[in-house]
C-alpha cells in the first residue's frame, strides 16, 4: 500500500526540483537513493508545453512499434547514446494524489515513460545497448570517474 503523506509529497516535490534543475526531462526515485516505484517526467520543450507527471507504481499496458532515439540520463552526466525503444506505449499509474491515471502516447514521453519505469527495474541506459558499446562506455566512463567528473 502506498500513503500519500507528507513524506511521500516531500519526496515528490524534491524530485521535481531536482529534475528542473538539472535540467531533465525525466527522475525516478531509485536515482535520488530513494527504492520506491514513483518517477517524475516533464518533456516539455521551449517550442511545446507538456504537463508535468508524476507516476507511482508505473505498469505498461502495451507497447508498440520500434524507434531508435538518442538517450541521456541525469545518473550518467555528459553521456548520450541511441537507445531502442517501443514506439508507443500505454502506461497505467497512480498520481500523487492517489488518483488511478493511464496515458497513452508516442514521441519523447513516450521514451521517457519507458526510460524511468527502466530506473525502477535497476535498468540503466547501458544495459540497452550492445556489448561493444558497453565496453567502450565502460572505458570511457571509468576515465572521466579518475579525472574526478
Ligand atoms: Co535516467
Amino acid at each position: 500500500m502506498t500513503s500519500f503523506d507528507g513524506e511521500l509529497q516531500a519526496l515528490i516535490d524534491n524530485m521535481i526540483e531536482t529534475m528542473y534543475a538539472a535540467p531533465g526531462v525525466g527522475l525516478a526515485a531509485p536515482q535520488v537513493g530513494v527504492s520506491r516505484r514513483l518517477a517524475v517526467i516533464d518533456v516539455s520543450t521551449k517550442e511545446e508545453k507538456a504537463p508535468l507527471l508524476v507516476l507511482i507504481n508505473p505498469v505498461f499496458l502495451g507497447r508498440e512499434g520500434e524507434i531508435e532515439f538518442e538517450e541521456g540520463c541525469l545518473s550518467l552526466p555528459d553521456y548520450t547514446t541511441m537507445v531502442k525503444r517501443a514506439e508507443k506505449v500505454a502506461v497505467r499509474a497512480v498520481d500523487r494524489e492517489g488518483r488511478d491515471t493511464e496515458i497513452e502516447c508516442g514521441g519523447l514521453l513516450a521514451i521517457a515513460l519507458q526510460h524511468e519505469i527502466d530506473h525502477l527495474d535497476g535498468i540503466l541506459l547501458v544495459d540497452r545497448i550492445s556489448p561493444v558499446k558497453r565496453e567502450f562506455f565502460r572505458k570511457r566512463y571509468q576515465k572521466a570517474r579518475k579525472r574526478g567528473k
